[in-house]
């Protein structure tokens, strides 16, 4: 059984969808979690009391992890006041789902912020809690099927992603030997608030039992937080600098 009491994790965007799911399984395993949100703040309250219900500490914090003096905010003050980080779970991300050529350089340069540069000044911010000579940190960055596929509409969450997966790379070269891994997980499509308002959201969710190889079942968010509970965990210590897929196979094959 993977235990992480003692431990200490911080997911952003943690308030809805597969950042909840994910704070709430590191939670079961036996973590202290800071719920990172931006607007619900009512959302992010309910998941600090279900973590509370499984007996772990739960911290909730506003930043805005598109900016990098909010995510600089954050990190020092689970210094000051937990005084301990021990897993990372880089989650939150945006960018509407519009076509390139729709797409104003304000677009670009938001979704590359919360959905890229998030992920160095989390690491950069956290470096001094992170770092360390025995055991490893974990550092989890989601990914997703944009990164190296073309979508209708999602040119620029997709083109933030695949720059997500090489950062995250090139991260681990930087940190890896001050006892920290960075992965990545790439999901596949999961039912949450975003893509219930892609376009033809519903045709996407029908199409998804045909491509993945897992009978009916669909891919939920507990499933993608399960693999965030492995990637945290030392069982996957010598997993370094890779992008894992959860998505049942879907993307294998056209
Ligand atoms: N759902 C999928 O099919 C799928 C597939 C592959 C990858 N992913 C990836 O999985 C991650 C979560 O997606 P999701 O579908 O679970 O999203 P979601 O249900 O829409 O939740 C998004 C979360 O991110 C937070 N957030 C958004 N912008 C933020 C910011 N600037 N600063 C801090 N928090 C912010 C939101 O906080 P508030 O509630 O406070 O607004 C919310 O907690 C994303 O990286 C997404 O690209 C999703």
């Amino acid at each position: 059984m993977i235990d992480l009491s003692k431990k200490v994790a911080l997911v952003t965007g943690a308030s809805r969808g597969i950042g909840r799911a994910s704070a709430l399984r590191l939670a079961a395993a036996g973590a202290d979690v800071v719920v990172n949100y931006v607007t619900s703040q009512a959302a992010a309250m309910e998941v600090a009391t279900e973590i509370e219900r499984l007996g772990r500490r739960a911290y909730v914090v506003k930043a805005d992890v598109g900016e990098q003096e909010d995510i600089e905010s954050m990190v020092d003050w689970i210094g000051t006041t937990v005084g301990q980080l021990d897993i990372i779970v880089s989650n939150a991300a945006t960018g509407g789902f519009r076509p390139l050529l729709a797409a104003k350089v304000q677009h670009f340069h938001t979704t590359i912020n919360t959905n890229v540069l998030a992920l160095v000044h989390l690491v950069r911010a956290g470096l001094p809690l992170l770092a360390r000579e025995e055991g490893r940190a974990k550092v989890i960055a989601i990914s997703s099927h944009g990164s190296h596929m073309a979508l209708p509409m999602y040119g620029v969450i997709g083109g933030s992603k695949a720059a997500l997966e090489s950062i995250a790379r090139h991260l681990t070269l930087e940190v890896g030997h001050r006892g920290v891994n960075v992965n990545v997980l790439k999901a596949g499509l999961v039912e949450t608030d975003s893509t219930r308002n892609i376009p033809f959201a519903d045709q996407m969710f029908a199409g998804r039992t045909e491509k993945a190889m897992m009978g009916n079942r669909v891919l939920t968010a507990d499933d993608v937080a399960d693999v965030v509970l492995f990637l945290a965990s030392p069982l996957s210590d010598l997993i370094q600098g890779e992008t894992v897929t959860v998505d049942g196979g879907a993307a294998i094959h056209v």
